[in-house]
């Protein structure tokens, strides 16, 4: 349990400290990967090449006039007589002269033009090269480390959890779908994104360079030293030694000036006998006379080099072709989205504001079936009350502690009021029949709506499906269906003729848009349901509300037929059997903190939490929404919520701290 308190500690608080760092460093790696890389390649020059010696002579002379006094840092030469060659000196300044025509092409700054930005933004060059480097190496230490955590904090240990860890799809909205997606992104971009940051590490850090050396058993290659020496470099007469030594022209090289007074001159090119994108070869020459003094080859590179320079290609999405570069963009692009989403997810960690209830009052009350009353409520002060959606409910304040939540049946136009309708459970908790106890006249605090089962953008058939009480919110869905002419079915189960509301309203409205299944038994329930999703398409989506375990006969036949989980939605009432069960102390243990946090029976999960300072989401209060998701650990659970699909109660993953409850004494939760 520390080590988990650790992990999940460490992974937030380092994400949160260098996550946007690690996003702008993604970014500006997709930049440098797309980058036309200047450095060293692969092939040969094509038939025709300028970048001969003597070119090169001439383009050191000019350099050296248009920018006198300054040291050379590095002379690009391409075989291709498009390219310039290019001479960079150790303040930036960039001198491209035409290998063919030997003409002056440019004189700038290395870091203009879209290959040096995406340098200079990546490599943090406006923080200095060695500052750059540090922050750029910490960035990938820290990204290291997130991967690794991640991984460990994402991984189900439980049989039955990876299903909602891999499909966080079918999680209801908010944050905690939001925490699985951004686990499953991160496991997805982790293979390449690890070894990136481990190079970026060997790239920033020569310790961890000869860490890796060391660890490899390789001994670091050595370079010649040269008598002290001053005055002009023999850099043409080395480009000859290496021409004549190749034989061939490689179509890319780069020549390093000498830093030191006793340092060769450096020339390094792709070795074509390496299978690495980024494996090179080394000559070395003498500043003075040109002469070659070491030829080294990548094959004979020590073991710690290679990986190094495989590291390298990784960092650059050099290896695979087009495959591997459009991996290398899509990791970075998964970075990216993992340092927003976990930003978001903690910004989300504040509870949501508590609606602003209105007063309202009941102007007319209708008994539209056995045991249901309709209710229009209106508010006390005159003035526009804010709009609901179909499927939206209010919330209705009856007392101090008695909160109760109606689903509008409003049509499209009905602005003006809000209507709902309530069924009387007398072995309910009491807001039923307060509400059935009120007449024309009465005053209730009324929250402004809700939407937690909206109407999804694209639906171009809708099949409505509703049990009982369950018909408000498809009612008003229904309506909305046919004032904007979209393809709709309702079909409306009920026990008895009499004990579905609305019956009159719907024949009037909806004619034979509706049908009604009156009396079934299961067995013929069962086929029913069949019949009405055995037509899964596209644009095709199926809205129920009723109850949990009709809802889950239902959606179970829809994803036998083939529906997905993305065209099926719900809302529920009175929730689970376990809903009349009645509900019992335990106690909450928190992993991260290692607290223990007493539940009595007559408070939510959610409340104890809240008074014990301990800050979840909170939206419905009643199970349906999803924003009070928790992760659990360990112990059983008593799901009472209408928001779970079965596999995910299964999992045990899961549960809502607003309505559920522990199974046994305790339940150790993922906080
Ligand atoms: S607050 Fe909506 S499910 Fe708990």
């Amino acid at each position: 349990m520390i080590v988990r308190r650790s992990m999940r500690g460490g992974h937030r608080w380092v994400g949160l400290i260098v996550g946007l760092l690690a996003a702008y460093m993604a970014a500006t790696g997709a930049m440098m990967a797309l980058r036309h890389d200047p450095a060293l390649a692969g092939g040969r020059a094509p038939t025709r090449h300028c970048a001969t010696p003597d070119a090169l002579a001439h383009a050191v002379a000019v350099a050296s006039a248009r920018h006198p006094g300054v040291a050379f840092d590095t002379l690009w030469l391409r075989a291709d007589p498009v390219e310039p060659l290019s001479i960079r000196f150790v303040d930036a300044v960039q001198v491209d002269v035409d290998p063919c025509s030997g003409r002056l092409r440019d004189v700038r700054s290395r870091y203009a033009g879209w290959d040096g930005i995406a340098e200079y933004l990546h490599r943090l060059i406006f923080l200095g090269i060695e500052p750059g480097k540090a922050v750029a190496g910490s960035v990938a230490t820290a990204l290291s480390l997130l991967a690794v955590t991640g991984l460990w904090l994402w991984w189900p240990r439980r049989r039955g959890a990876w299903g909602s860890a891999l499909r966080p799809a079918r999680l209801p909205k908010g944050r905690t779908r939001r925490r699985a997606r951004h686990g499953l992104v991160g496991t997805a971009v982790l293979p390449l994104a690890l070894p990136i940051a481990l190079a970026g590490m060997t790239l920033a850090f020569p310790a961890v360079a000869d860490l890796l050396y060391r660890a490899t058993g390789s001994v670091a290659a050595t370079r010649p030293v040269v008598p002290a020496r001053s005055g002009p470099v023999a850099y043409a007469e080395a480009w000859r030694g290496v021409l004549s030594r190749l034989g061939d022209v490689p179509a890319q090289a780069m020549i390093r000036a000498p830093k030191a007074p006793t340092a060769a001159i450096e020339i390094n090119l792709h070795d074509p006998d390496a299978r690495n994108p980024e494996g090179r070869q080394y000559f070395f020459a003498d500043p003075g006379d040109g002469r070659i003094l070491l030829h080294r080859r990548y094959a004979d590179t020590p073991a710690g080099a290679r990986l190094y320079y495989w590291g390298y290609a990784v960092h650059q999405g050099k290896v695979g072709g087009i495959a591997g570069l459009v991996a290398t963009l899509l990791t970075m692009a998964g970075i990216v989205y993992l340092a927003i989403s976990g930003l978001r997810s903690w910004l989300a960690r504040h509870p949501v504001p508590s609606p602003r209830f209105v007063r309202m009052r009941i102007v007319e009350v209708v008994d539209e079936c056995d045991g249901v009353k309709a209710f229009r409520l209106v508010p006390v002060d005159p003035g526009p009350i804010a709009a609901a959606t179909p499927g939206a409910h209010v919330a209705v304040r009856l007392s101090d502690t008695l909160l109760r939540h109606y689903s509008l049946t409003n049509a499209p136009g009905e602005r003006d009021d809000y209507r709902i309708a309530v069924r009387a459970d007398p072995s309910g908790r009491g807001g039923s029949l307060a509400m059935h106890g009120l007449v024309a006249g009465a005053e209730l605090l009324v929250a402004p709506p809700a939407n937690h089962f909206p109407v999804v953008r694209g639906t171009r058939h809708a099949v409505l499906v509703a049990a009982g009480i369950g018909i408000t919110p498809i009612l008003a869905m229904a309506r909305h269906f046919r004032a904007k002419g979209i393809a709709f079915e309702l079909h409306y189960f009920g026990r008895t003729r009499e004990s579905m509301p609305f019956r009159s309203v719907i024949a009037a409205e909806l004619g034979d848009a509706a049908t009604l299944h009156i009396a079934l038994s299961r067995t013929e329930q069962a086929a029913r349901m069949a019949a009405i999703v055995a037509a899964p398409a596209r644009g095709r989506h199926l809205y129920s509300c009723g109850q949990v375990a009709f809802m889950d006969a239902l959606f179970d036949a829809a994803r036998a037929a083939g529906w997905r989980d993305g065209a099926l939605h719900r809302e529920a009432f009175g929730v689970s059997a376990q809903d009349a069960a009645p509900p019992r102390a335990f106690v909450a243990k928190l992993a991260h903190s290692g607290r223990r946090v007493p539940v009595p029976a007559d408070r939510s999960l959610l409340d104890a939490l809240a008074d014990a300072g301990v800050r979840i989401d909170r939206s419905c209060g009643m199970g349906v929404c999803g924003a009070c998701l928790v992760g659990v650990v360990d112990g059983a659970i008593e799901h009472r919520d209408a928001i779970l699909s079965p596999a995910d109660r299964r999992s045990g993953r899961w549960m809502t701290a607003c309505v559920s409850r522990a199974g046994g004494t305790d339940l150790t939760l993922d906080l």
